[in-house]
């Protein structure tokens, strides 16, 4: 028995909703350990579309605890319109438990207004976020100033922490900004009432998950954003302001890092990219529309137009080492069928002749500077969303998969070949061993 983290390889959207909640068939626990709204995980059930911002894409199936740890920031306002969406929709299974770890930051309507007003001073230099108050959250965490959800159920806490917060974000808002100041009697009482309605859902999770690790439940963590996302290990700044690899998973969920055993990296047959940020194989032609189109690459979360091009392998390579992967799964690749001929990035090489092939040049500067180098392969036309096992795709498919596994050196878990829950090729159980 195992317990599996699902990371994205690339910058975000590569399907990891899908696949956790395909894998939710066979999980106990789910848990979201880091990012906030600035995620949009789809959900395609009996065709029925769902999109997930912050609880965790196990929540359709019945019978699951389904956790949001400690490394998340929850915007309250968000998670229970999620709630009460799907409960009316009928999806929140009654046997299903949400848990919100009380120690999760809270994005505060001060965060947002911080991250738009940041995002409009950078002018042509924007990082793109989703402008959900993502990174101000985060920082205000790190600067050991932030609202806990704890902090909501106790009203002088709350007051004194929001009137802190409050006599420095609106100088820097009215001074710095020259914006409209943020009334700190209206947050107070609007968070107070989230704070209600959230009670029941607050819990230590830590303790809750140790509780299900000794019970020898199968656990599965579900990753936002991508690797090259990661504050750390990303193409920094156009990154999101969490540690979005692997090991994360144990902080911010609280257990240590034995407890987790196999890692699955998610890789989108082709890449794409939201918000600004070098992008080596970027197609800005017709394939790259064509891409666009097909795979109906849009924003889950801000509905904006995701840049698209080939699949680049070291982005991947890097994303297998940071977090340790140890099988991918291939989504989207029904996407690339009618492509004539199809280009895998195997390289980086700059001006100075220099190649890169196992790891992203650490500055950005340098990334932006790099072209690609290509091996090409033939492509396929048949349709291939109905196919369950390997031996159904046309040949030029399944070499195509073989060159991903040989140039990743990691072997395949899954491959996906449309949005719905089964619309998928199973190659190995990730829980088992
Ligand atoms: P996430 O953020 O990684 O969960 O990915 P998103 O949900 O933001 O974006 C992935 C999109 O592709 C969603 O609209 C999914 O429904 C869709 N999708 C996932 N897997 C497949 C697949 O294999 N084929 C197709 N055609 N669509 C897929
Ligand atoms: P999922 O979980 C794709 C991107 C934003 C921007 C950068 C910083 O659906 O894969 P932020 O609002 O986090 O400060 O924005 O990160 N970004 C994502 N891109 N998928 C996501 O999540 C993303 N979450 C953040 O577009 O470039
Ligand atoms: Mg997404």
């Amino acid at each position: 028995m195992a317990n599996v983290v699902i990371v994205g390889t690339q910058w975000g959207d590569e399907g990891k909703g899908k696949v956790v909640d395909l894998y939710a068939e066979n999980a106990d626990v789910v848990v979201r350990f880091q990012g906030g709204n600035n995620a949009g995980h789809t959900l395609v059930v009996k065709g029925e579309q769902t999109i997930l911002h912050l609880i965790p894409s196990g929540i359709l199936h019945d019978n699951k605890v389904c956790i949001i740890g400690n490394g998340v920031v929850v915007d309250p306002a968000v998670l229970l319109g999620e709630i009460d969406d799907l409960r009316a929709r009928g999806l929140f299974p009654p046997n299903t438990r949400l848990l919100v770890s009380e120690k999760a930051h809270i994005i505060m309507p001060y965060h947002r207004r911080l991250d738009a007003a940041r995002e409009n001073r950078r002018g042509g230099k924007k990082i793109g976020t989703t402008g959900r108050g993502i990174g101000p959250a985060y920082e205000d965490k790190v600067a050991r100033c932030g609202v806990r959800l704890i902090d909501l159920f106790d009203e002088g806490v709350l007051r004194e922490k929001i009137a802190a917060n409050l006599e420095e974000k609106n100088f820097l808002l009215t001074r710095y900004f020259g914006e409209e100041p943020v009334d700190a009697e209206e947050v107070f009482a609007e968070y107070r009432e989230y704070g209600k309605r959230l009670k029941p859902f607050a819990a230590d999770t830590s303790l809750a998950l140790a509780r299900e690790v000794r019970r020898g439940s199968r656990i599965l963590f579900e990753g936002a954003q991508g690797s090259h996302l990661d504050v750390d290990h990303g193409t920094y700044p156009f990154v999101t302001s969490s540690n979005t690899v692997s090991a994360n998973a144990a902080c911010g969920a609280g257990i240590g890092p034995a407890a987790i055993h196999n890692v699955i990296g998610i890789v989108k047959a082709y890449t794409t990219r939201v918000g600004g940020g070098p992008f080596v194989t970027e197609l800005t032609d017709a394939v790259g529309d064509h891409i666009q189109r097909v795979g109906r690459e849009f924003g889950a979360t801000t509905g904006r137009r995701r840049r698209c091009g080939w699949l680049d392998m070291v982005l991947v390579r890097h994303a297998i080492r940071v977090s340790g992967i140890n099988a991918l799964a291939i989504t989207k690749l029904d996407v690339l069928t009618g492509l004539e001929r199809l280009r895998i990035c195997t390289a980086y090489e700059n001006d100075q002749g220099e190649r890169f092939t196992l790891a992203v040049p650490s500055q950005v500067e340098a990334l932006a500077a790099c072209r690609p180098v290509y091996e090409e392969i033939e492509g396929w036309t048949e349709d291939i969303s109905q196919a369950r096992r390997l031996e159904e795709l046309p040949k030029n498919c399944r070499r195509y998969l073989e060159l991903i596994a040989n140039l990743a050196d990691t072997e395949l878990a899954l491959v996906s070949v449309g949005a719905g829950r089964h619309e998928t090729i199973v190659l190995r159980n990730p829980f088992s061993g």
